[in-house]
C-alpha cells in the first residue's frame, strides 16, 4: 500500500466510524430530515456577517424605523417586547422582503402566567398539582400571543427555590424537583401544542442553571452548588423540560462556584448538548453575556463572547456582544467557523419548525377578539380555583350566601386590580381584572360595605376605628391582604416575610369586633403568617390569582368551590428558618421537638437541652410543610399496600389504597406518593415527592386508588458520579401532604 492509499484509507476509515461508531442522537426539538435539509441549504448561502446576524436579539418598541436598517441588512435574528401584531408585522416584511435572505425574525415575549388573560402566578399555578390545567392554560397564553406573531416565551421558569426571600420564587414551581418537572413539561407542552401550527410558540425553560439558589435569598447572587446537588435537585426539570421537546434555554444569571452559566462549557456543553443531546437554541439572559464582565469573569465584550460561544451559547440577549465582536474573533481564529454555524443551525431550526418562513405574518384583524376570550376567562378562573389554598378554617368556610346581608370587604388587596396580576403581567390589562370587591358587589348588590383599612399593604396605621365600627354591624369580615406585584419578581426580593405596613394590626382589630373573620392573602411568596392566624376565622392563600381572581375566591368562600390547592413550598413560622424546605437531607442528630427557649427557666445555667438540631426560639418544623392545603369536607386514607415487597431495579412499585371522603361536602384531595431511600453512597432526602394525582370524591364516598412507581424514579447521583438506582431497603408514604401518614416498606434487590 502506497502511502496515498494508505490515507485514502485511513479517511474512509473515519467516516465509517463517523457515520456508524457514534449513533446518533435522537432530537429533543423533533427536527426532521428536510428541515435539516433547509437548514443546510439556507446556511450555505449565508456570509458570516449574517450568520452572526442571526444570533443576535435585541429589545425593541418604540418606532420600527429605528431597527429597520439592521433588519434589512440582517443584523437581527431576534427581538423582544414587541407586542403590537401591526408592527411585528412591519418587521417580519422588512426581513421577509426586503433583507438579502429573506428570514424571518423570531419574536419574543415574556408570556409567564397569560398574555392578555392572565392566570396565577406560576407558583399559584404548582399549588394546582394538576398539570392538564396547566397545560390548558399555556395553550390559551399561547393562543392569545401568537395571534398577536409572539411565537417564542421566555418560560416555564423551573428555577428551584427554598429561598423565600427571593422575589422570583413567585415564577417558578417551589421547592421541590419532581412537581417543577411536572409543571415544566405541561407548559411546554400547551405553549408549543401538539404539532406545530400557527398557534405554537416556542418555550425557552430557564434560568440554566441554579439561579434560584442565590445566597441570602437576594436575586442575581452568587450559588454554590456541587455537581450533586444540579444534578440531583436542580437539573432534572430542566431534563424533563427538554425531554419534552422545549425549543429553547435560557442562561442564567448567576455564577455557580464560580462561573456564571453564560459561559458554563460544563453545563450547556457537556450536560445539556452532550448527555441530553439539546439541539434547541440556546439564549443568554438579558445581557447575562455582558454581566460576565462585572461578575469578573471575563475583561472586556470580545472575551466575553468568546467564552460563551465556546460554552455553546446561540444567541446574544441584549450584550451586543456577538454582533460586535465574533466576526473579528472568527477571523483571528479565537472562535472557530464550526461553531458559528452551528449555533445557527440550532436558530434557523427553531424557525423552520415554527413555520416562520411560510407565515410570517399575523392577521391583525383576527387577533383582537381572541384576547379575554370567555373560554380563556373561564380557563383562569378555574386554574385560580384550583390554585388557592385554605390554610385555615375554624368552621366559618364556606360562607353561606343568605345568612350574611351584610359583608365587610376590607384590605389593601380587595380592589387591586393591577396586583392580583402578579409579576411578569406586562400585558394584562387592569380595565379587564375583576377583583374580588367587583366580584363581590356584582354577586351581592347592596349588601357590600367597602372600607379599605389600608390603601397600601405598607403603609402604617395606628388606629382603625372607622372599620372596626363597619365590622361590628357586618355578619362578616373579609380581609384582603399581602403584597402588591411589585414586592415579588425579579430583583425584588425581600428580607422581612411578615405582613408589611400595618396589616397585621388591621387584622386583630378586625377579630376585636367579634365577628367572623376571613382573610384572603394574595402574594407572590409564602409570606410569614403565623401571627395573624389566631386573629382570622380562615385563611385563604392565593398566590397572585390573575385576571379571574375575584370571582374565583368569591366562589370558593361562598362554596361553589371547594378549596383543593396543596402548599408547593414550605410556609415558614419566621424567616430566620430559611432555608427549611421538606426535602432536606437527615443530619445526625435529628430534632425531636426539644425544649423551647420559652421553657428554659430564666436563671438555667449551661445545660445540655438534648443537643439535636433546631432552633432554641422556633423548633425546626414549619408553620405549614410542603403539599399541605385544608378542604371543606375531609379524607382519610387506609389500606395502603403494595404489590410486592421485593423489587428489581427495572420494576415498577404499585401502591394502593383507599382514599375515602370523611366529610359532608364533595372534594377533591391531591393524594401524594414520596419515597425515602434509608440507605445510600450518599445521605437521601428524609422524603422525596415522586407522583401525585388529583381525585375529586362525593361526601361520604371510598375509592380504592392505584399509583404506580416505576424503581428507575428512585435512581440518584451517588458517590460513584453515576444515576443509578441503589439497591436496598426504601420507605413509601401515600398522605396528603410531606409531614403525615405512615410509610410503608419496600425492598430493591
Ligand atoms: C429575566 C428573564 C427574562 C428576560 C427578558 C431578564 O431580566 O431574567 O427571565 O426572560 O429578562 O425579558
Amino acid at each position: 500500500m502506497n502511502h496515498r492509499t494508505r490515507i485514502l484509507a485511513l479517511a474512509a476509515l473515519l467516516a465509517l466510524a463517523a457515520s456508524c461508531g457514534q449513533p446518533q442522537k435522537p432530537s429533543t426539538v423533533g427536527t426532521t430530515p428536510e428541515v435539516e435539509r433547509r437548514v443546510e441549504q439556507l446556511l450555505s448561502q449565508m456570509t458570516l456577517a449574517e450568520k452572526v446576524g442571526q444570533m443576535n436579539q435585541v429589545s425593541a418598541g418604540g418606532p420600527v424605523s429605528n431597527y429597520a436598517d439592521a433588519l434589512r441588512a440582517g443584523q437581527i435574528g431576534s427581538i423582544l417586547n414587541e407586542v403590537d401584531p401591526g408592527r411585528i408585522n412591519e418587521y417580519q416584511r422588512i426581513c421577509v422582503e426586503e433583507s438579502r435572505l429573506g428570514i424571518p425574525l423570531l419574536v419574543g415575549r415574556d408570556v409567564i402566567h397569560g398574555f392578555h388573560t392572565v392566570f396565577p402566578i406560576p407558583l399559584g399555578l404548582a399549588a394546582t398539582f394538576d398539570p392538564a390545567l396547566v397545560e390548558e392554560g399555556a395553550r390559551v397564553a399561547s393562543v392569545e400571543a401568537t395571534a398577536q406573531g409572539i411565537r417564542w416565551t421566555f418560560s416555564p421558569m423551573l428555577d428551584i427555590a427554598r429561598d423565600p426571600r427571593w422575589g422570583r420564587i413567585a415564577e417558578g414551581s417551589g421547592e421541590d424537583t419532581w412537581l417543577d418537572a411536572r409543571m415544566g413539561e405541561a407548559m411546554v407542552r400547551g405553549y408549543q401544542g401538539a404539532q406545530w401550527d400557527a398557534t405554537s410558540m416556542a418555550a425557552c425553560v430557564k434560568h440554566f442553571v441554579g439561579y434560584g439558589a442565590a445566597e441570602g435569598g437576594r436575586d442575581y447572587n452568587s450559588t454554590f452548588l456541587t455537581e450533586r446537588q444540579l444534578r440531583n435537585v436542580y437539573l432534572p426539570p430542566f431534563e424533563a423540560a427538554v425531554r419534552a421537546g422545549a425549543m429553547t434555554l435560557m442562561t442564567s444569571f448567576n455564577d455557580n462556584d464560580g462561573v456564571p452559566s453564560t459561559g458554563n462549557r460544563f453545563v450547556v456543553k457537556d450536560v445539556l448538548r452532550g448527555e441530553w443531546g439539546f439541539d434547541g437554541l440556546v439564549v443568554t439572559d438579558w445581557d447575562s453575556m455582558g454581566e460576565m464582565i462585572a461578575h469578573g469573569f471575563g475583561a472586556d465584550r470580545k472575551e466575553v463572547a468568546r467564552q460563551a460561544i465556546d460554552a455553546g451559547v446561540d444567541m446574544d440577549m441584549m450584550t451586543y456582544g456577538y454582533i460586535s465582536h465574533l466576526e473579528e474573533l472568527v477571523r483571528s481564529g479565537a472562535v472557530k467557523q464550526s461553531a458559528i454555524d452551528d449555533a445557527v443551525r440550532n436558530i434557523l431550526r427553531v424557525k423552520i419548525m415554527l413555520g416562520l418562513f411560510e407565515n410570517p405574518y399575523v392577521d391583525v384583524e383576527a387577533a383582537a377578539p381572541l384576547q379575554y376570550a370567555p373560554a380563556h376567562l373561564e380557563a383562569a378562573r378555574r386554574t385560580a380555583e384550583e390554585s388557592a389554598v385554605l390554610l385555615k378554617n375554624d368552621g366559618v368556610l364556606p360562607l353561606s350566601a343568605d345568612k350574611v346581608r351584610t359583608i365587610l370587604v376590607t384590605g389593601p388587596m380587595a380592589d387591586a386590580p393591577h396586583d392580583q396580576l402578579g409579576t411578569w403581567a406586562f400585558d394584562g390589562q387592569k380595565e379587564h381584572t375583576v377583583t374580588p370587591l367587583q366580584a363581590l358587589r356584582e354577586r351581592f348588590p347592596g349588601r357590600v360595605v367597602y372600607v379599605p383599612g389600608l390603601k397600601y399593604t405598607r403603609e402604617h396605621k395606628d388606629r382603625f376605628d372607622e372599620v372596626v365600627a363597619v365590622a361590628r354591624r357586618a355578619d362578616v369580615v373579609l380581609a384582603f391582604l399581602g403584597e402588591e406585584a411589585i414586592l415579588s419578581g425579579e430583583a425584588h426580593s425581600l428580607a422581612d416575610l411578615n405582613l408589611m405596613g400595618s396589616q397585621s394590626e388591621l387584622l386583630a382589630a378586625l377579630r376585636s369586633a367579634g365577628k367572623p373573620v376571613v382573610a384572603t392573602v394574595m402574594a407572590g411568596r409564602p409570606l410569614t403568617i403565623e401571627r395573624d392566624l389566631p386573629n382570622c376565622g380562615a385563611l385563604l392563600y392565593a398566590f397572585h390569582p390573575g385576571t379571574m381572581g375575584g370571582p374565583a375566591l368569591v366562589n370558593l368562600i361562598f362554596g361553589d368551590a371547594t378549596p383543593s390547592g396543596k402548599t408547593p413550598v414550605t410556609f415558614l413560622r419566621t424567616v430566620g428558618q430559611v432555608p427549611l424546605y421538606y426535602n432536606h437531607n437527615m443530619t445526625g442528630r435529628p430534632y425531636n421537638g426539644e425544649t423551647l427557649l420559652a421553657d428554659i427557666e430564666p436563671e438555667a445555667g449551661q445545660t445540655s437541652l438534648g443537643n439535636t438540631s433546631y432552633y432554641l426560639d422556633y423548633g425546626a418544623y414549619p408553620l405549614f410543610p410542603f403539599g399541605y392545603g385544608l378542604s371543606y369536607t375531609s379524607f382519610a386514607y387506609s389500606g395502603i399496600a403494595l404489590d410486592k415487597g421485593e423489587y428489581p431495579v427495572d420494576g415498577t412499585v404499585k401502591v394502593s389504597f383507599t382514599l375515602s371522603n370523611t366529610g359532608s361536602r364533595d372534594g377533591t384531595e391531591v393524594a401524594q406518593l414520596y419515597v425515602r431511600d434509608l440507605v445510600g453512597s450518599v445521605t437521601r432526602p428524609v422524603r422525596e415527592l415522586k407522583g401525585f394525582r388529583r381525585i375529586s370524591l362525593r361526601a361520604g364516598e371510598s375509592r380504592t386508588v392505584e399509583m404506580e412507581l416505576p424503581v428507575a424514579e428512585l435512581a440518584f447521583w451517588g458517590l460513584d458520579g453515576v444515576k443509578k438506582v441503589e439497591p436496598g431497603e426504601f420507605q413509601l408514604w401515600v398522605a396528603g401532604d410531606s409531614a403525615s401518614g405512615e410509610p410503608v416498606s419496600f425492598i430493591v434487590r
